[in-house]
């Protein structure tokens, strides 16, 4: 009550001191937008969280694009058909003849691909800036579901053109999903609507795409900023400068404006510059070589050639989720502390673990594509166990061998040995979709 009361009173202070006088048509407008802001942002805010290499605008980007991908997406709906027999010709169409059609489509796919991008680095930002303690707990966990979604409705995107390249990186994709014990085969053909790439998968993803995802995004993002609000706003960087608070409007306001133009711009100009693709129809009589899954699965594609897929493609990726899920539940030592790197020391160890976890990885792909393949050690067992299970355990305590290592030799605190550990996963996962994506070639062999 008190706050609110506040709020109408600085309002009312406002129009009665002159600063604002709501005579004027431009001026109401102002008191209105002013209003209006301030169901997002308190009115007051710590300055230091309004630096931009705190939180480098990330989280503000993903809406800007998240409300760019609904705006085009609308738009794109008034075209697109999602039948097999009509969904690519109306692609066409919508290129060809419909005014500004080739410039939507555009800005659709290149903004979804910066979407990923950008959650994933607004994800780090919070991470390496501690900001999911105590209040943010659950909030680290609303933002799991949100990047999921925001996946999902990329990968869902990607079928609807129905080209070569839709039809067979969803048909790559979504076979990993037969790998998963008993219920696999049924799951797939549930999600696929039968038992292969069809016309009812397209329905379906058309559904998910445009009715279902979008309505989940808007719910889940509300209650993300809602959380946000009831934390007290972003993070605050606990270190031994002055706390001084300042007006949000016009503070805070005027930097996101800011970062939103230029965003803007950037986006624009890709799609002007870079047309989004389109090969032939697809056609489910012929696989192009290599198929592969949508750039953000190749990190698990990549890793189906090393492990058994049951493995590769179930229960690492299960394994990883449920530690991103788990990060603000781990006992830590100190909590918000909202300083880069948590410390100089935690700095230190992130970049030597990076650059490390890189060159075994690496090392790792080249070794096990041309010296042997890691199972043929122990090839009389079943391949389950010599190529998944065995490889599966080694690499976890691997893993925790390296926690205990950084705590009892690098006199690591818990916070940056564990901040340590995920930026060795990290790099891992980031080395095997870039080998993914550039570096394999006709029957997924490494070319360079
Ligand atoms: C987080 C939100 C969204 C993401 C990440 C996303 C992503 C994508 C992607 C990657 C494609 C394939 C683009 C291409 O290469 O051609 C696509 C297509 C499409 N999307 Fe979305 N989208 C989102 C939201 C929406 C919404 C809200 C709608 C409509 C209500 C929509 C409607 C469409 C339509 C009709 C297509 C087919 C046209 C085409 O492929 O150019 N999208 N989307
Ligand atoms: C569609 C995706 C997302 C949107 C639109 C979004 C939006 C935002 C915004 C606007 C903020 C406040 C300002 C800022 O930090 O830049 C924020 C804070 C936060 N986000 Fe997200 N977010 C998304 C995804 C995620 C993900 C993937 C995570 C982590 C798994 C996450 C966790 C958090 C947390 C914990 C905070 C509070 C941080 C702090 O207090 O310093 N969000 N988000």
């Amino acid at each position: 009550m008190d706050r609110k009361e506040n709020i109408f009173k600085r309002i009312k202070n406002s129009v009665s001191d002159g600063s604002i006088n709501p005579s004027s048509d431009r001026d109401r407008i102002l008191l209105v937008l002013k209003s209006l802001i301030l169901h997002l942002h308190p009115p007051m805010v710590n300055e230091k969280t309004i630096k931009f290499n705190h939180t480098f605008g990330l989280g503000g980007m993903a809406v800007v694009l998240i409300c760019l991908q609904f705006i085009t997406g609308l738009l794109l709906r008034f075209t697109y058909a999602p039948f097999p027999g009509s969904a690519y010709d109306s692609i066409l169409h919508l290129q060809s003849t419909v005014l500004f059609g080739q410039l939507i489509r555009n800005i659709h796919h290149w903004s979804g691909l910066l979407l990923v991008i950008i959650t994933s680095l607004h994800l780090l930002r919070v991470f390496f800036t501690s900001g999911f303690h105590g209040k943010r707990q659950f909030n680290w966990v609303i933002g799991v579901c949100l990047l999921l979604l925001v996946v999902f409705s990329n990968f869902t995107g990607y079928l609807l053109p129905w080209d070569q390249l839709a039809y067979w990186a969803v048909t790559v994709a979504t076979g990993m999903l037969e790998y998963i014990p008993i219920i696999g085969t049924g799951l797939m053909e549930i999600l696929l609507g039968g038992k292969q790439v069809g016309s009812s998968t397209l329905l379906i993803f058309y559904n998910l795409h445009t009715g279902i995802f979008p309505i989940l995004i808007i719910l889940i993002m509300a209650f993300h900023f809602w959380r946000v609000r009831k934390a007290g706003g972003v993070v605050v960087p606990a270190d031994k400068s002055e706390n001084k608070m300042v007006p949000a409007v016009p503070n805070l306001v005027a930097k996101e404006f800011v970062v939103m133009l230029v965003l803007l711009a950037f986006v624009f100009l890709l799609a002007l510059i870079f047309d989004a693709p389109l090969l032939e129809k697809a056609n489910p009589a012929f696989s192009p070589n290599p198929a592969k899954a949508p750039w953000y699965f190749l990190g698990i594609q990549e890793l189906m050639l090393h492990f058994h897929p049951l493995f590769s493609a179930i229960i690492i990726p299960i394994t990883s989720l449920i530690f991103l899920l788990l990060i603000p539940y781990f006992l830590y030592e100190t909590e918000d502390n909202g300083v880069w790197f948590y410390s100089g020391k935690g700095k230190q160890l992130a970049i030597r673990s990076a650059v490390i976890s890189g060159a075994a990885s690496l090392a790792f792909i080249l070794i096990n594509e041309f010296l042997f393949k890691s199972g043929k050690l122990l090839g009389f067992l079943p391949d389950e166990i010599s190529n998944g299970l065995i490889p599966f355990i080694i690499f976890m305590s691997g893993f925790y061998g390296f926690y205990k290592f950084l705590i009892n030799k690098k006199g690591a605190n818990k916070n940056e040995a564990i901040q340590t550990l995920v930026v060795s996963i990290l790099t891992v996962f980031i080395v095997l979709t870039i080998v993914g994506i550039f570096f394999r070639g006709k029957g997924m062999a490494l070319t360079f």
